[in-house]
């Protein structure tokens, strides 16, 4: 039981501060960042703001597996015999469906947080073309992001209530 809740503070707080921060960037630091005041810093602000948030996101996504797993462990779904039932049953296809656009959102973070986000600083100055490229690319891998991680939101939400959709 200890383990289970453990697992189930650190998996909740860690989703607040995933989703929660990713909203709070989108109603709050971005229309400020976009504030005629700041013109100046806006590209250096908009930089280190998400090479923050980078920063702690791949950390979050660890917490996100070793407690979500600790916690099908500590219901005994792992153990040998009960994992086929498990995956097998109305909430083991709902889970798989969260784990899957769980990879989902991780691929599309890297891509977003290692390649279109970087090369759009890169090309700012050099190439106004592929800026706009890139700037568009990040914008909607960013947005794509936020809506993975509200479905994988309600998915555990309604995982743990045992409600599934099949
Ligand atoms: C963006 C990533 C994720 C978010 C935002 C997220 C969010 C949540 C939320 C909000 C809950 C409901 C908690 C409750 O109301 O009791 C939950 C439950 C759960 N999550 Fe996740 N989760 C994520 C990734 C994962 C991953 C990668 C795993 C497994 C490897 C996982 C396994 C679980 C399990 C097993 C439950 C059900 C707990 C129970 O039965 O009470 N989650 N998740």
């Amino acid at each position: 039981m200890w383990l289970y809740l453990v697992c189930l503070l650190f998996h909740i707080l860690s989703a607040m501060i995933w989703v929660g921060g990713m909203i709070f960037y989108v109603i709050v630091i971005m229309p400020v960042i976009r504030n005629p005041k700041l013109k100046d810093q806006k590209l250096t602000l908009l930089q280190l703001t998400a090479l923050q948030f980078r920063s702690i996101s791949y950390f979050l996504f660890l917490i996100f597996i070793t407690s979500g797993f600790g916690m099908l462990y500590a219901k005994g779904y792992l153990a040998y015999g009960e994992m086929i039932s498990f995956f097998t049953s109305k909430i083991g296809y709902m889970f798989t469906l969260k784990i899957g656009l769980f990879l989902i959102l991780f691929l599309s973070s890297v891509y977003h947080d290692f390649v279109s986000g970087p090369k759009t600083f890169v090309y700012l100055e050099k190439d106004s073309i592929q800026y706009e490229r890139y700037r568009k690319l990040s914008g909607f891998f960013g947005r794509f992001n936020l809506l993975l991680s509200l479905g994988i939101t309600i998915l555990g939400i309604l995982v743990s209530r045992g409600v599934s959709v099949f």
